[in-house]
């Protein structure tokens, strides 16, 4: 049997729990020793409350794998991943520290726990903090904190324990109320009790993540109760952390750095995302016939997807997908793109390629991830004969069946450079007469009930 340091405590007293051979516990915060089965004495202790040092001052653990096995290896065999995204002179503090606290063999850690605590102790101290959440946002103002409780005390403790963080606090003793504020002006991380009276933490946690890019906004669960459930709860409703009442002011800084940390990371994540877009807009700059054209495909496969009632996060996606589906194109040259006239064989497969590209151009952005099956398969036809898969019915991932249409249409109303556009009551004929082997006919059906709507986008 196995076991972390904070389970095992339940592992002596509830013994039937266990059996030989049985990881119990979380293998990331395990030490080596524990991990080979060998006896654990304090240094087993130190070991992983250095990888909780560690993954508080980084926002990450420093051993992960895709199965528990994979992880304690990585405990027994490799080194420590420096802690390089720390301010210089902080990360070689933190560095030294850590490497000494989770050093492979205990005899070549610290003597004691209250020794690597006292080494640690300036690294966590706030009054660094400020000129790090300066240099994580640089001229972006100050980080918004949400904290959310229904009593005015812990309202008041909290606050008073991140005095010495450089951020704004805003405080809201309800669910609802904080609800209302995230909508008027999302801040950049959520404190959220789980008991309150109405709505609890879990359903607001739930509905904070179902937000469009909800998933952007870090949410820091506050449990009265330290038990496992509570724990497995918050991760249920999307919280990207947890911690125990009563709250420790320096437990509590560290976390609330680290998800700041998070939160500049997802900020950069949409820099990035911007930047996409506007290759998008420079991808359909180059085509003055499709002006606008990629912001009305967005926009009314949107309104498509509200009609099939999709999830917000499925609408959020058809709007991004319908701007960026053609990015591309990029990579298709000039000449073939804008060729006045049906194209060669092999500049039909340059021009075919185009998806391919888009989704090899997006795949990297972690905010993009509900985008990829939109680019790829935006030009696959229901009986199997488009491209890059030749996917057919519903193969074809529905948000993509849904672009496909809208993009379709939008095409067929806009002048080419070889042909002028068609009158709308046209190429909605052309849509019907392609319902079941190039479209979807349930998708064109529906787009059809909404053609005033769409028409008034601007499209025709
Ligand atoms: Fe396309």
């Amino acid at each position: 049997m196995l076991a972390d340091f904070g389970l095992a405590k339940l592992a002596r007293s509830v013994r039937k729990l266990t059996a030989i051979g049985t990881v119990f516990g979380t293998p990331e915060y395990m030490s080596p020793e524990q991990a080979t089965g060998e006896s654990l004495g304090p240094g087993a202790d130190q070991y992983s409350l250095s990888v909780v040092a560690y993954e508080m001052l980084t926002g990450r653990v420093p051993f992960h794998g895709d199965t528990p096995g994979a992880v304690l290896i990585s405990h027994i065999r490799r080194a420590m991943p420096a802690t390089s995204e720390l301010p210089g002179e902080l990360s070689a503090h933190v560095d030294e520290v850590l490497r000494r606290g989770m050093a492979k063999a205990p005899r070549d850690r610290y003597a004691t726990v209250s020794e690597f605590v006292a080494a640690l102790t300036p690294a966590a101290w706030p009054s660094f903090l400020g000129d790090e959440r300066a240099a994580d946002r640089p001229g972006d103002g100050l980080p918004v904190v949400l904290v959310v409780d229904d009593g005015a005390a812990n309202r008041e403790l909290i606050e008073a324990c991140l005095a010495g963080i450089n951020c704004e606090i805003r405080t809201a003793d309800s669910g609802i109320t904080a609800l209302a504020m995230i909508e008027a002006a999302p801040p950049d991380l959520v404190l959220l009790d789980v008991q309150m009276p109405g709505m609890d933490g879990y359903e607001v946690c739930l509905r904070i993540k179902a937000r469009p890019r909800g998933e952007l906004l870090p949410v820091v669960m506050i449990t009265a109760l330290d038990q496992v459930h509570d724990r497995v709860m918050a991760l249920e409703a999307g919280a990207d952390d947890f911690m125990s009442k009563p709250v420790e002011r320096i437990e509590l800084v560290a976390r609330v750095r680290a998800a700041l940390r998070l939160k500049a990371l997802y900020d950069k994540l949409d820099s990035v995302e911007q930047v996409i877009f506007s290759l998008a807009a420079a991808v359909e700059a180059k085509d003055s016939f499709t002006e606008r054209h990629t912001k009305r495909v967005g926009e009314s496969a949107r309104m498509v997807g509200e009609l099939m009632k999709l999830p917000e996060a499925d609408l959020d996606a058809l709007y991004r997908g319908g701007i960026v589906h053609d990015i591309g194109k990029i990579g298709v040259p000039d000449s073939i793109l804008l060729k006045p006239g049906p194209l060669e064989v092999d500049e039909q497969v340059s021009m075919h390629a185009h998806p391919v590209i888009g989704e090899a151009i997006v795949r990297p952005l972690r905010s993009g991830t509900s985008l990829l099956p939109i680019i790829r398969h935006h030009h696959e036809h229901f009986d199997g004969t488009g491209y890059p898969d030749r996917l057919r019915g519903a193969e074809i991932p529905r948000l993509a069946r849904i672009v496909s249409v809208c993009d379709a249409y939008d095409a067929l109303v806009s002048d080419r450079p070889y042909r002028p556009g068609l009158a709308p009551e046209e190429a909605m004929a052309v849509l019907h007469r392609g319902a079941g082997t190039q479209w979807d006919p349930e998708v064109v059906s529906l787009f059809s009930s909404q053609i005033h709507s769409i028409n008034a986008l601007g499209a025709a």
